[in-house]
């Protein structure tokens, strides 16, 4: 085993965790990310090779880039001790590469390049025979400091903690992933829209792979099938609302949104399908099911009939034709619960998901009331990450179920065990106190 040190991102900390963990079990990775800390964007990791570290930290989006250790300690000159009782074997194999050096800082502040050539130039012992490159160079060595900040905020003179190592791998996130999928720069997106850094963390979550059919039952405009489609996902997406999947006109549609990222083979196509009816045939599986089901704030829950004994129900014939068997035929709609349909979605990757394959959505929680949050459960569904990013008066919970095989038998917690505790969409339109005071 080697020692390597992980760049974490200074986003969504508490997320970075799960983000390594599923990535190392997507790629049979054996690695112990307990030392991980929130506070801090340093991990130190032991890896069997190069190889495991370069593709753990390929696709992240939650890390920045994984280096070989060569040295470390609480000041330069511990460095330079521990890079020095180190060398002699890690620098052989690279003594004629061309090679570059840089330097990353953690709250650190910004160095003058004639600083940066004296920190470099103290390297000096390393005796590399190569040419300096500063352009595609054969190796990257990279010096690390985590700084604290001092009481008037500014970073102190020296730094807590420092690093040196050479660079193995930049993850998805420092090759522009995020950037990539910014949502305003896609031709077709709209309010419901989601944030395309964490479109493709929750494909990771999801373990999407290359070649697997991944599908978004609440499509929209498609947040997640372009964000699975980096990962070589082949994408499918259903949605009730016919407008959202027309799009907003030639050229500002969903297929163009994979035109332009240039993946055209991974979209397969959307579906104008209510998912509690849903149209797939029963023996279709999934490789994963990722998605952001309707709050009922923006869009509501709906499903196909209604609560009208007559509306629906009379025959009315167009052109010698019954009107509900015609192609313009739109569906009647009535509201529905969002706890009932998280069942149904339980339901649905308890049935189509392969074994092994996970189940990666969003759920809305209002945190106004101090009560224990109940989260859906099913017995073929093994839960294994709540993730909760906060927005103060709610939060929404990243949640990631593993299919397991027939023998397994989980906890089950359905909408009726549900009911009345989460009510987000009652809450949200209430700001959060009637239903607060309704509960003291
Ligand atoms: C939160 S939005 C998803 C947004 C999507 N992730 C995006 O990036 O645009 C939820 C979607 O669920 C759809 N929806 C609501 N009820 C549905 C149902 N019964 N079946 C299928 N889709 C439904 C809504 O039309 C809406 O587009």
């Amino acid at each position: 085993m080697k020692d390597y040190l992980i760049f974490l991102a200074q986003s969504h900390p508490g997320f970075r965790k799960a983000e390594l963990e599923s990535l190392a079990n997507l790629h049979g990775i054996k690695a112990d990310f307990s030392n991980h800390n929130e506070e801090h964007p340093f991990l130190m990791v032991s890896l069997q090779s190069d190889e495991e570290a370069y593709k753990l930290i390929d696709r992240a989006i939650l890390s920045k880039g994984i280096y070989e250790l060569w040295g470390h300690g609480n000041s330069f000159e511990e460095l330079h001790e521990s890079v020095k009782s180190n060398m002699a074997e890690l620098r052989k194999p690279y003594l004629l590469n061309t090679f570059k050096f840089e330097n990353l800082t953690f709250q650190g502040g910004k160095k003058s390049r004639e600083e940066q050539i004296k920190m470099y130039e103290k390297f000096v012992y390393l005796d590399f025979k190569g040419k300096i490159r500063m352009k595609t160079p054969d190796q990257t060595f990279t010096i690390l400091e985590q700084y604290s900040l001092g009481a008037d905020l500014f970073p102190l003179d020296h730094p807590d903690h420092c690093w040196f190592g050479r660079q193995i791998n930049l993850s998805a996130r420092s090759r522009g992933a995020v950037e990539k999928y910014d949502i305003k720069k896609r031709p077709y997106f709209g309010t419901t829209s989601f944030d395309a850094e964490l479109s493709l963390f929750t494909c990771n979550m999801a373990q999407v792979r290359p070649g697997e059919l991944i599908y978004d039952p609440f499509v929209g405009t498609g947040s997640f099938l372009v964000t699975a489609a980096e990962f070589g996902g082949i994408t499918i997406g259903s949605d009730i609302d016919f407008l959202t999947l027309k799009g907003k006109g030639p050229k500002r549609r969903l297929k163009d949104n994979f035109d332009y990222y240039e993946d055209p083979l991974l979209f397969t196509d959307v579906l104008c399908m209510d998912f509690t009816n849903n149209a797939f045939r029963k023996d279709l599986t999934f490789g994963s099911i990722v998605c952001d089901p309707p709050y009922g704030v923006r869009e509501g829950v709906k499903v196909c009939g209604t609560t009208d004994s007559k509306i629906g129900r009379e025959t009315v014939m167009i052109d010698g034709e019954l009107a509900f068997l015609r192609r313009d035929y739109i569906q009647p709609k009535k509201t529905y619960s969002l706890d009932l349909l998280l069942d149904d979605l339980l339901q649905f990757a308890a049935e189509r998901l392969d074994t092994g394959s996970r189940l990666c959505f969003w759920m809305p929680v209002a945190n106004d009331v101090d009560i224990p949050t109940m989260i859906p459960q099913h017995e073929q569904l093994e839960l294994i990450y709540e993730l909760v990013q906060d927005f103060h008066k709610w939060s929404r919970r990243l949640l990631v179920y593993v299919k397991r095989d027939d023998a397994y038998r989980g906890k089950t917690i359905r909408s009726e065990h549900r009911e009345g505790i989460n009510n987000f969409r009652e809450r949200y339109f209430n700001k959060f106190s009637k239903a607060s005071r309704a509960q003291q």
